[in-house]
């Protein structure tokens, strides 16, 4: 990610099809984006978080077909499945673009007609295959036994005149800019993955199809609808408010983060800023790719039916262990498989034992030996000190992993924090201090350690569990909200009030039982 002069921060997830309900994977990406836009408004930045939902399109309408229903009747139940979704997952977007909407049609209809004006767009025809699970266009070498290459399922002939878009024509710089920008597509697999497949060469791309009438009809020639990929596309532009004077384009336009899964690679880091070259507008700094849940090996797809329901997640065992497990579990970019029994394991050892019981153990000690007050420090003693410098010497690694995306490195930075202030308090063991001759001023200096380190860890830990960290802080009895701290100050050791009354509530995290 590239530092910014201007402190803003634009970051878009892909816009999900409705042709089903959410799964993992759509809760995955956007849970990530969720996690960098928490983090970069602690940071100080002004931050635009797009997320939405892909609506048109030949994938639609037909799961429409199939259910007898009309296309607009489905898009919005599922619409709405996605947006309860995200509000249980505490995802905190600033929009959420829908491509159904007008103000995104007519940002599609004016980028048509000014690339077809510039004669970027061109008539002709097209012969081929189309795949319309993936809503993708393969020339015949391209198929894979007949079928999909990306997908593996049938694909469908089809002759029909359309518009291209002179995608060749970008190739050259679009290869330049590439190879003079490493950070742009990331990570570097995916990177190589993408200089492989322009150095094939890149053809014309169909960017209408005819007989669809679930779309947004070409300002060119109505009987034509604008592909839908085209139309997908531009939301991230189209949620700015491009070529209608929008505010928002000129202050968070180019994109700083675009997450997406690998499966959509060649359309974000080819097609699109290709697109945006030809539109004469900036690139995005970054489009991050990561990878994969798997179930038992197998890609969970919604077609596949082997999906994970998120919405079950959440009401059976809480939204921040989910999130907290799909950042920690793999590192991002990689792929990962889920397992239940992995999640499991995972939730009850890092949450609930180790940070849980950190919080558990400290705050009846507070009570027994402090008035359920936060303590005063005396004179710091050398293991106070070790304590306090091993999370000062946290946050330079740690900024950097999140700068960098490696969310799980950034969590198992966290949990040395974890893990060392346990060991701490097993070493100091107050209930001891407190027994020895003058021993109040150690025990309370230990425990004032430990409130301490705990709030840091309710900072460090709100973007990923932002509602656990905000319980941990009305804890600790602190009254200013998490959302509203500046994290450079914040970080500062010895912030906490002390005399501040905590007040110690429920576990944050129950143990799952196995
Ligand atoms: O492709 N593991 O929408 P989509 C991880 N509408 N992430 C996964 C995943 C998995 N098994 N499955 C899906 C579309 N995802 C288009 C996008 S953008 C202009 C248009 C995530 O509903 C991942 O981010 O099929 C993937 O790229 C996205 O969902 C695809 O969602
Ligand atoms: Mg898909």
């Amino acid at each position: 990610m590239r530092e910014k002069d201007s402190k803003k921060f634009y970051i878009t997830t892909p816009i999900y099809y409705v042709n089903a309900p959410p799964h993992l994977g759509s809760a995955y990406t956007t849970i990530a984006a969720d996690v960098l836009a928490r983090y970069k408004r602690l940071k100080g930045y002004k931050v635009f978080f797009l997320t939405g939902t892909d609506e048109h399109g030949n994938k639609i309408a037909r799961a429409a077909k199939e259910k007898g229903i009309e296309p607009s009747k489905l898009t919005e139940k599922i619409v709405s499945h996605y947006q309860e979704l995200w509000k249980r997952l505490f995802i905190s977007y600033n929009d959420f673009i829908r491509t159904t909407q007008s103000r995104h049609i007519k940002v599609v209809r004016n980028v048509f007609q000014k690339l077809y004006q510039q004669n970027d767009i061109y008539k002709g025809i097209y012969q081929g295959w189309y795949c319309v699970p993936c809503e993708s266009f393969w020339l015949e070498s391209q198929l894979k036994g007949n079928l999909c290459p990306d997908c593996g399922r049938k694909v469908e002939r089809i002759k029909e005149e359309c518009y291209y878009f002179n995608l060749s024509k970008y190739q050259k710089r679009l290869s330049q800019y590439i190879e003079k920008n490493p950070d742009f597509i990331q990570p570097p697999a995916r990177r190589n993955e993408v200089i492989g497949f322009i150095k094939k060469g890149l053809k014309d791309v169909c960017v209408t199809r005819l007989n669809l009438n679930w779309g947004i009809s070409c300002p060119v020639e109505r009987r034509h609808t604008v592909y839908v990929w085209i139309d997908a596309l531009l939301n991230y532009i189209s949620a700015l408010g491009y070529s209608l004077n929008g505010e928002k384009f000129s202050s968070f336009w180019p994109a700083d983060v675009q997450l997406i899964g690998k499966d959509i690679l060649r359309f974000h880091c080819i097609i699109w800023p290709s697109l945006l070259m030809a539109l004469g507008i900036d690139l995005p700094h970054c489009i991050f790719a990561h990878g994969w849940w798997k179930v038992e090996g197998e890609r969970m797809s919604k077609s596949k039916g082997n999906i994970i329901d998120p919405q079950k997640m959440v009401e059976n065992y809480g939204a921040d262990t989910l999130r907290y497990f799909l950042l920690r579990e793999v590192p991002f970019g990689e792929d990962g498989d889920f397992s239940l029994s992995a999640f499991i394991k995972r939730v009850n050892s890092d949450l609930a034992n180790d940070l849980g019981n950190l919080l558990n153990r400290t705050l009846p000690l507070i009570e027994k030996y402090s008035q359920g007050k936060i303590p005063p420090c005396y004179e710091e003693r050398g293991i106070d000190k070790q304590l306090r410098e091993k999370i000062e010497g946290i946050f330079s690694p740690l900024e950097k992993a999140m700068e960098e995306l490696s969310f799980s490195q950034a969590l198992s930075l966290i949990w040395e924090i974890v893990r060392s202030a346990n060991l701490y308090m097993d070493k100091c063991s107050p209930w001891r201090e407190i027994q020895k001759k003058e021993g109040l001023k150690n025990c309370l200096t230990t425990l004032y350690h430990l409130s301490e380190t705990l709030r840091l860890l309710g900072l460090l830990l709100f973007p990923f569990i932002p509602e656990s960290a905000k319980r941990l802080w009305e804890q600790l009895g602190i009254r200013e909200k998490l959302e509203e701290q500046t994290f450079d100050k914040a970080k500062k050791w010895g912030s906490l009030t002390i005399g501040m009354k905590i007040n110690r509530g429920r576990p944050l995290f129950p143990r799952i039982r196995e």
